[in-house]
């Protein structure tokens, strides 16, 4: 019997080879992208079978030699997918080969839970421009209610004066819109000081009574209180680091004020019930480009109420 997963990691990679000889630009990085996502996906079927680490020479060459062409890039779009490749590399050496996230970065790669992956990305990324991971506030997506955006699932759980902890903000334009539509207690934390400065820079003068400030998701600062946490794509970008992730979502239960939300826009499921006294209702939505998002609104429960209180779990809105 042919053994699919056999050939699949060495067939990508010389097609990664093969594919850094063309030259028309913009054409070219489209098609970068897109074998970038197939060897992303077979990766992780590879991973899924056990047989990562069989394929991790011939895919660890062909990322470098990628990287090494894409260093040349001056386009936005070439920076980015140079620091797509380098964390895809960084990634599966972490999954076949069990590294931590010191031990990755050693192989001049990197993962999304390294702090430190995300300030050299969003200093080296020109033109810190607006992006955002899965989509944004008017974003629309297909629910199983109807096609609406993504803000008119998250606006009704928040009221215009809750204090609200942008978890991870990013470049995304989410907490901007929010503010426009008057929810103006937002406080923006991210990891990396760079993007905050430029952030703040930007922003500051427009919207008073927004703050961007550096916190590390997973040890808050000590007198962090919140009505809210929102986060999207930041717990994904952790949860490759269990310690981290776990430590993440504990802390967002401890800032939460009493019967506080943990929102979490994601890809996958977080199982945020299962690591704090959280209960949650989930929605789930089709982009455009076809992928499944989740909503989780997951509600703090003090703990003399957890079990009491159980029964109110995971009901499709
Ligand atoms: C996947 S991006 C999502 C950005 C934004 N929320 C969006 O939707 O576009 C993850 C963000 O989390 C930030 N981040 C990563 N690790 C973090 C940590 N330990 N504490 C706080 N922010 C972190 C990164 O700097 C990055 O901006």
């Amino acid at each position: 019997m042919v053994n699919l997963f056999g050939a699949v990691g060495s067939r990508l990679a010389a097609m990664w080879l093969s594919m850094l000889s063309f030259t028309a630009a913009s054409q070219h990085l489209a098609q970068i992208r897109r074998s970038l996502a197939e060897l992303e996906a077979s990766a992780q079927e590879l991973f899924e079978a056990g047989r990562l680490a069989d394929h991790l020479p011939a895919l660890g060459q062909a990322l470098e030699a990628a990287e090494r062409h894409l260093t040349a890039e001056t386009s936005a779009e070439g920076q980015e997918l140079f620091f797509m490749v380098r964390v895809l590399r960084g990634t599966i050496h972490q999954q076949a080969a069990g590294l931590d996230d010191l031990a990755v970065e050693d192989l001049n790669a990197f993962t999304l839970s390294n702090p430190r992956f995300w300030d050299e990305y969003y200093a080296g990324v020109s033109g810190n421009g607006q992006f955002d991971w899965y989509g944004t506030w008017d974003t629309e997506i297909l629910w199983p209610h109807g096609r609406t955006t993504l803000g008119s699932v998250i606006r009704p759980w928040l009221r215009r004066e809750d204090s609200i902890l942008m978890l991870g903000c990013g470049r995304s334009d989410m907490s901007e819109q929010m503010y426009r539509e008057g929810f103006k207690n937002i406080t923006n934390a991210d990891i990396s000081a760079t993007l905050l400065d430029s952030l703040r820079q930007r922003l500051a003068p427009e919207m008073p009574g927004m703050s961007w400030r550096w916190m590390n998701a997973s040890a808050l600062p000590l007198l962090t209180r919140a009505d809210v946490v929102l986060e999207k794509g930041t717990l994904d970008a952790l949860k490759e680091n269990p310690g981290l992730f776990q430590a993440a979502v504990r802390e967002a239960y401890r800032v939460l004020t009493s019967e506080g939300l943990l929102i979490s826009v994601t890809d996958s499921d977080l199982e945020l019930e299962k690591l704090a006294r959280f209960s949650c209702k989930a929605v789930s939505g089709e982009v455009l480009d076809g992928k499944t998002l989740h909503v989780f609104i997951c509600q703090k429960l003090a703990e003399s109420w957890f079990s009491t209180l159980k029964s109110w779990s995971r009901l499709e809105l």
